[in-house]
């Protein structure tokens, strides 16, 4: 379940006159010193906000975002904001001549941080030397009584302590669309600060105005706990690179979340030649959760002893550094005498969570709606749309195999007899194999009739599970660990370990079989066999059957859709390029890789005499020969990126796409921006129309 605290739904009262107004705000800064006690305090339990963390100045009053809308019912929606401040009054002003308000709840964001990386106005001058918490609240608002399918202006007014008064600009809210609305989706992802977002948004924003819902397929930010990332990430000396002449400008610069979305980046960056787009003010989003999304163990300025070498745990590096959970609960067993002796659950589940990763960030910042387990995964339906969000992420690490790395196939040399320092290769955050509660879930969710009597039945996923993406390998297999170790009589040998799915399974699997070979153990390694892509066998027969029409995803900042033989009418589109691409991997028709580009680099996983099975990891093309489209109205790698012939896919850090599913007109289209020319227009670039002829199977 969600901890985010909901709003009452009360009904909205009359706007009151300007002098009730001011003797609201009188009598609700009298209390203020309570209010703010109560606001302020972080909650018990050791996920306490600022629990052994200096704190950073908050500064002046005034709102952190623009507001953002959340999870609309059929009569009602949720306003969110953010400010700096806990307040006195939070609410929004609905309506035009008529104005209703609707009261907000608060409470502060926990585990909002800034380290020595940040750069903002917030931090600047602080000389800040290590992790200290960065106070934020977050006001939270229902507003209810609404007509379907019709907009409603509205802004916020949040009142500081001090008697100041800070209100949003006026955007439109409406309530979930009715069927047969015609409806505008922006599909999109991996914002992640990255340098060609605002242009993307800004010109959403201009060519088609307030849209019906927003879907983000993960990798909001780099690091979620970094509070800058999600509201003011500037550095002054971006301005001191401007860009030559027929490159980007700026190129240094790094957007933050809402200014990107919400078309406030001016106010941080005026030089910059895209302020962003208004689009999270009048559009609900609707997300999965992505790698980033779960940063990994929470220990705050501890001096790490790894690999050799001593780390400060500063925000990216506990980023990076998750565990699995099945192992934290083990260790937990082992240290729960002296780590919760009254054994109260909520001490341990902290403790896990601490000892291996977590979401909380996401979690307590959006109010998407909720599956079995929270809004891990979800259904929704959206007019004649239904989506179902999945969460199938995995830490990514590096695919390097030298003995100092601890990556997707190969944990630290220097650790291999202390498993506390173990990253578990690329380990998924969440079950979705056949016996899983989200494989249950989905099942049954593609089966019902809310899914099935959609006219489009979409899948948003965070990885990238098909394309032509750097991170389509290897593929969603469980890893299998092999280690390799020296017997009683010196011989050479390796052990491959099989981990059931369930938690205290694979505890007790690593208790027998891996922890007694630990003296003689020379590499832990990894396999992610092909044959046992849990995607591909289990999860696509699925939407097969239901006639999902499209699986959204990201993670690979490549703009790639491919269809499979084997999977009619189904399509994956990934749509993470924005102005930033870690690499397309495509077999050209003269049978050469394009640009000479392999996945996986030129690591040792590779070398003709390295241990893993090769077969495992294509280098090139989609794993499962899912064949990639061309895009079919214009080719902006051709147009802008220099290639002789039309290629099927935009990689570019010059390129930023977007794209919109129209179902008016029952199509995905897709626009690019050349980010060298702040002047030009975007152009439309494939356009493909998601077939419904045919229903699910019955
Ligand atoms: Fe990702
Ligand atoms: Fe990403």
């Amino acid at each position: 379940m969600s901890n985010v605290s909901r709003a009452p739904r009360r009904a909205l009262r009359a706007s009151p006159s300007p002098a009730r107004l001011a003797a609201a705000i009188a009598a609700a800064i009298a209390l203020v010193a309570a209010y703010t006690t109560a606001a302020a305090a972080p909650s018990s339990g050791p996920a306490a906000a600022g629990a052994g963390l200096a704190e950073m100045p908050a500064g002046s009053p005034r709102l952190l975002t623009e507001p953002f809308l959340q999870r609309p019912e059929r009569s009602s929606v949720r306003v969110v904001w953010l400010t700096n401040f806990p307040g006195v009054l939070h609410e929004v002003i609905v309506g035009d001549r008529v104005q209703r308000l609707a009261p907000a709840t608060t409470e502060r964001m926990q585990r909002m941080l800034e380290d020595a990386s940040s750069r903002s106005p917030a931090t600047e001058g602080l000389g800040l030397a290590e992790v200290v918490a960065r106070p934020v609240w977050r006001h939270e608002a229902v507003v209810s009584g609404l007509l379907p399918n019709r907009r409603v202006p509205y802004r916020v007014r949040s009142v500081a302590a001090d008697g100041s008064v800070h209100e949003s600009g006026v955007y439109t809210l409406q309530p979930l669309p009715t069927r047969g609305q015609p409806l505008k989706i922006l599909l999109t992802s991996d914002q992640q600060n990255r340098y060609g977002f605002p242009a993307a948004m800004q010109k959403v924003e201009q060519m088609f105005g307030p849209l019906d819902a927003v879907l983000l397929a993960g990798d909001y930010v780099d690091n979620p706990r970094q509070a800058s990332e999600w509201f003011d990430r500037f550095d002054p000396a971006w301005r001191n690179t401007p860009g030559a002449p027929g490159t980007r400008p700026f190129p240094n610069a790094r957007p933050a979340f809402f200014p990107s979305l919400q078309g406030t980046y001016d106010r941080l960056f005026p030089e910059f030649p895209w302020r962003g787009g208004a689009i999270l003010q009048h559009a609900p989003k609707f997300g999965a959760i992505g790698n980033h999304e779960q940063p990994g163990r929470y220990r705050p300025n501890a001096r790490v002893a790894v690999n050799s070498g001593t780390q400060t745990a500063n925000i990216g590096y506990m980023d990076n550094d998750p565990q699995p959970r099945w192992y934290a609960e083990m260790r937990y067993e082992d240290l729960k005498a002296q780590v919760n002796p009254s054994g109260d659950p909520a001490v341990r589940e902290q403790w896990i969570r601490d000892h291996s990763h977590d979401w909380e960030v996401h979690r307590q910042l959006w109010t998407h709606p909720e599956g079995p387990e929270g809004e891990q995964y979800y259904v929704q339906r959206i007019g004649d749309v239904a989506i179902a969000v999945m969460n199938v992420s995995r830490i990514w690490r590096t695919f390097n195999v030298r003995p100092q790395d601890r990556g997707k196939f190969t944990e630290f040399v220097a650790e291999n007899r202390n498993p506390d320092e173990w990253g578990f290769g690329d380990f998924h955050f969440e079950r979705f194999d056949r016996d899983s509660p989200q494989f249950r879930w989905l099942r049954e969710t593609l089966a019902s009739p809310l899914f099935r009597g959609a006219k489009y039945r979409i899948v948003v996923a965070h990885h990238t599970v098909a394309g032509l993406g750097d991170n389509a390998m290897p593929v969603h297999a469980d890893n299998v660990m092999h280690l390799d170790y020296t017997d009683e009589s010196g011989a050479a040998k390796t052990r491959v370990v099989r981990m059931p799915g369930d938690s205290a399974g694979r505890a007790a699997v690593f208790r027998a079989e891996v922890l007694p070979l630990l003296d003689r153990v020379t590499r832990v390694r990894y396999e992610y066999p092909l044959s046992e892509d849990i995607w591909k066998h289990d999860i696509e027969p699925l939407l097969v059957d239901a006639r999902v029409q499209l699986v959204h995803i990201g993670h690979s900042h490549v703009y790639s859709r491919v269809v499979g033989r084997d999977a009619p009418g189904l399509t994956y589109l990934e749509t993470s390029s924005a102005g930033n691409t870690f690499g397309a991997f495509w077999t050209q028709p003269d049978g050469t890789p394009w640009r000479g580009a392999l996945r996986g680099g030129g690591t040792g996983l590779f070398a003709p005499d390295s241990p893993w099975d090769k077969a495992n990891y294509p280098r090139t093309d989609d794993p499962f020969g899912r064949q990639p489209v061309y895009p079919t109205l214009a080719n902006p790698m051709q147009l802008w990126a220099g290639e002789p012939q039309p290629v099927p896919f935009v990689s570019s850090n010059d390129i930023s796409t977007f794209s919109i599913l129209d179902t008016g007109m029952g199509a995905v289209r897709s626009f690019a921006i050349d980010l060298r020319n702040p002047q030009a227009e975007p152009i439309e670039f494939d356009r493909f129309h998601l077939d419904t002829g045919r229903g699910p199977r019955r």
